[in-house]
């Protein structure tokens, strides 16, 4: 049997009051009392007016679930398997840069987080703990590393080579940040962690880039930092060098951030493995497409066999179970738990990821589902 939702929601209801929030909204609210603005808005954010933001919300609220009864699905199995990885959950944990603007051990306690719920991280490229770091705490547990594809390839590929060794077990290029979206709330603050070495880690660490500098990072921090961001702009990319990345890597290669039907195949026809549809929560495109409607025209044009995922706005179990009625293999979770980190570290994340599993297991019970892999359009509601 699987995952049983039940048994945290009673284990609240039995202690009386709740630890933690239960609302992403109280979440995120809790977060926004415990951060300065700078970080808060960094996390909380997204380009521009922010409707990209809005309308990945609002995606989810008109596609309503269409419940079945009486079904006997006593047991459900909420697991997933992705390209030889499995979760315990039909999501994963999404690739959030320069988590230490949560809580200093930002990577290292999601990372704990992570291994003791059984949800697989991707660790990110823009992250405040390195890749080597964040495999010794995680020891066997499932992770991903998802690569900021920078303007330097050997760069690139050392921190694909350094993934690879370390225990990660694929890779997640993102495609979707060649620059930094307008993002007003940060330009406001004038706030980017990354110019006073925040979330270099991945950088500061490797030693093909450590070999482009004249002094060691520590010793010339923001020289070093400066260095980053001038690797980190790359609109010259085109999907003929996908095949250059593909040719580094023997593990599964997905492609985060693709939008356009005609982009996912040709992330397929270019070596990826996955994708992901994502717009990187609303943070690069002001007026983007909302993910959940595009994962529906991506997956009528990849076909039901390739593993395609979607991140943005999942909130709520029921989020969860409408993206994968409309095509996803699994979700990504991302802003909630960061807000999870800035409330409790590993404890605060842990509990924003049973809370999802819970609700998630209970809804499918309620809508008469038995596990994550069968769910499909007939389970939303035509009207919608
Ligand atoms: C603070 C923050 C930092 C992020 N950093 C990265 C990153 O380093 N790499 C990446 O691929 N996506 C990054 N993302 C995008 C997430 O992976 C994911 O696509 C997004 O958070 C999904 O939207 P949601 O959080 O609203 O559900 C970041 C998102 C946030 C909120």
């Amino acid at each position: 049997m699987g995952f049983e939702g039940g048994q945290i929601q009673t284990a609240i209801y039995v202690a009386g009051e709740s630890e933690w929030p239960i609302a992403p909204e109280a979440w995120e609210a809790r977060a926004q009392e415990v951060l300065e603005p700078g970080p808060f808005d960094y996390i909380a954010g997204g380009a521009g007016s922010e409707s990209t933001m809005r309308a990945n919300r609002d995606a989810f609220e008109r596609r309503r679930l269409l419940p079945r009864m009486l079904r006997g699905n006593r047991e459900r199995d909420l697991s997933v398997d992705l390209l030889g990885t499995s979760s315990v959950a039909p999501f994963l944990l999404a690739p959030i840069g320069v988590l230490s603007i949560a809580c200093a051990e930002g990577e290292l306690e999601i990372a704990r987080a992570s291994a003791a719920t059984g949800v697989p991280l991707i660790l990110s490229s823009a992250a405040s703990h390195s890749i080597e770091e964040v495999a010794d705490v995680m020891g066997d547990a499932a992770r991903w590393f998802q690569l900021y594809w920078v303007n330097d390839r050997e760069i690139a590929a050392s921190f694909v080579a350094r993934a690879e060794d370390a225990g990660f077990g694929a890779i997640v290029v993102t495609v979707d940040t060649p620059v930094l979206g307008w993002r007003e709330r940060d330009l406001a603050n004038a706030y980017l962690p990354f110019l006073t070495g925040e979330g270099c880690a991945q950088f500061f660490s490797d030693p093909i880039f450590r070999s482009r500098l004249e002094q060691p990072p520590h010793e010339d921090m923001l020289v070093a930092a400066a260095a980053v961001l001038a690797t980190f702009p790359n609109l010259g990319l085109t999907w003929e060098d996908l095949d250059w990345l593909r040719a580094q890597t023997e593990l599964p290669l997905l492609v985060k951030g693709v939008l356009a039907p005609d982009d996912a195949l040709l992330a397929f026809e270019h070596g990826a493995d996955g994708i992901v549809v994502s717009n990187h929560g609303g943070r690069q495109v002001d007026g983007a497409v909302a993910t959940l409607d595009a994962l529906v025209a991506v997956r009528a044009a990849v076909g039901p066999e390739a593993t395609v995922l979607v991140d943005g706005g999942i909130r709520r179990g029921s989020d969860v179970l409408k993206a994968l009625a409309l095509g996803a293999d699994a979700t990504l979770l991302g802003r909630p738990y960061a807000y999870g980190l800035a409330l409790g570290g590993r404890e605060g994340a842990e509990a924003v990821i049973r809370q999802l599993m819970a609700d998630t297991d209970l809804t499918l019970a309620l809508i008469g589902g038995r596990s994550a892999g069968e769910l499909d359009q007939s389970w939303i509601a035509a009207s919608s």
